[in-house]
């Protein structure tokens, strides 16, 4: 699972090829795999690297003023190898210590925390009001972190047990970047008529300074929702995943590898999503990112 690259290979995640440039640099490669339900699917979605990396670009020039992050270049590296592939999908950024959290911050109740509120009336152990309804706001924005695990699915824990992993002193670093960025991001995807329900930051320490790594705000590592569709007690549709998994769901498949081959519809209206989320948080065109081809 790599992507062409003439450089050492040092790892591939669900969607990332990564390799190393030099003792600090990396180069991160973003493909068109698609995963829903933590397993990858066999049909790539064209282009969608692009959007990812277009958006995670545009997110940490925004948030410079919130923290430090690993970008360093998105040109393809002389002698990286072919250059008409790579472009518009690679990263060089400074390698990073990650931290084995994962920092979510969640705005509106949803996914995994809907389901614990609903049995528990609490978020990651911690309580909150009575009588909250699936999708709503939450009275703040709160920091949720989660554990990484490196086979099979993340937990949810709570702010404590995340202090207990790396210190209460960078727990509040992580928390207080985290809350901003979200924030920020939020703010802004409000003004292009998109809620941000929660999202995942990957937080690393780079020259002993917390740094925002990985890939920021993006469709896949956030849920974004239409502000005009959003109604409390049910799942808007989003602009990220939703429509596959809708999709997947309606095939009765057992989320268990094989995924169910996709039908070409769905991998086109899966890559105008990816499309879409960026041309309206940013107000630029997707068609003038590098590598892309009408
Ligand atoms: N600057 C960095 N230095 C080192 N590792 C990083 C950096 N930024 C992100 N990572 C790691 O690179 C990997 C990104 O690959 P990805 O395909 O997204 O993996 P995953 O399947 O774990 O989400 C993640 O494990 C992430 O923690
Ligand atoms: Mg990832």
């Amino acid at each position: 699972m790599t992507s062409g690259v003439e450089l050492p290979h040092l790892a591939s995640g669900k969607v990332r090829d990564i390799y190393e440039l030099d003792d600090k640099h990396l180069l991160f490669v973003t493909s068109d795999r698609m995963s829903a339900f933590d397993v990858v699917m066999a049909e790539p979605i064209p282009d969608k690297g692009r959007v990812l990396t277009a958006i995670t670009a545009f997110w940490l020039d925004q948030l410079s003023e919130v923290a430090p992050n690993h970008l360093v270049s998105l040109d393809v590296p002389a002698g990286a190898g072919d250059t008409a592939d790579l472009e518009g999908r690679v990263m060089v950024v400074r390698k990073a210590e990650m931290l084995p959290v994962e920092c979510i911050v969640r705005g509106y109740l949803s996914g995994s925390a809907w389901a614990e509120y609903k049995k528990t009336q609490t978020m990651h152990g911690q309580e909150l009001p009575a009588g909250l309804s699936q999708s709503e706001k939450l009275p703040e924005p709160v920091f949720t972190p989660s554990t990484k695990a490196t086979s099979g699915h993340d937990e949810n824990i709570s702010f404590d047990a995340a202090a207990e992993l790396v210190g209460t002193e960078m727990a509040e670093e992580l928390r207080r970047i985290s809350l901003a960025a979200y924030q920020r991001g939020a703010e802004l995807a409000a003004t292009r008529g998109i809620i941000i329900a929660d999202t995942k930051f990957e937080l690393g320490v780079i020259d002993g300074q917390i740094a925002i790594c990985d890939e920021v705000l993006t469709p896949d590592s956030s849920r974004f929702w239409p502000a005009d569709e959003w109604k409390p007690g049910s799942t808007p549709p989003s602009f990220d995943k939703q429509p596959l998994r809708d999709w997947l769901e309606g095939t009765g498949w057992d989320k268990t590898p094989p995924p169910p081959s996709l039908p070409a519809e769905v991998v086109a209206a899966t890559r105008e999503r990816y499309v879409q989320a960026y041309e309206r948080l940013t107000g630029l065109r997707f068609a003038d990112w590098p590598g892309v081809r009408a």
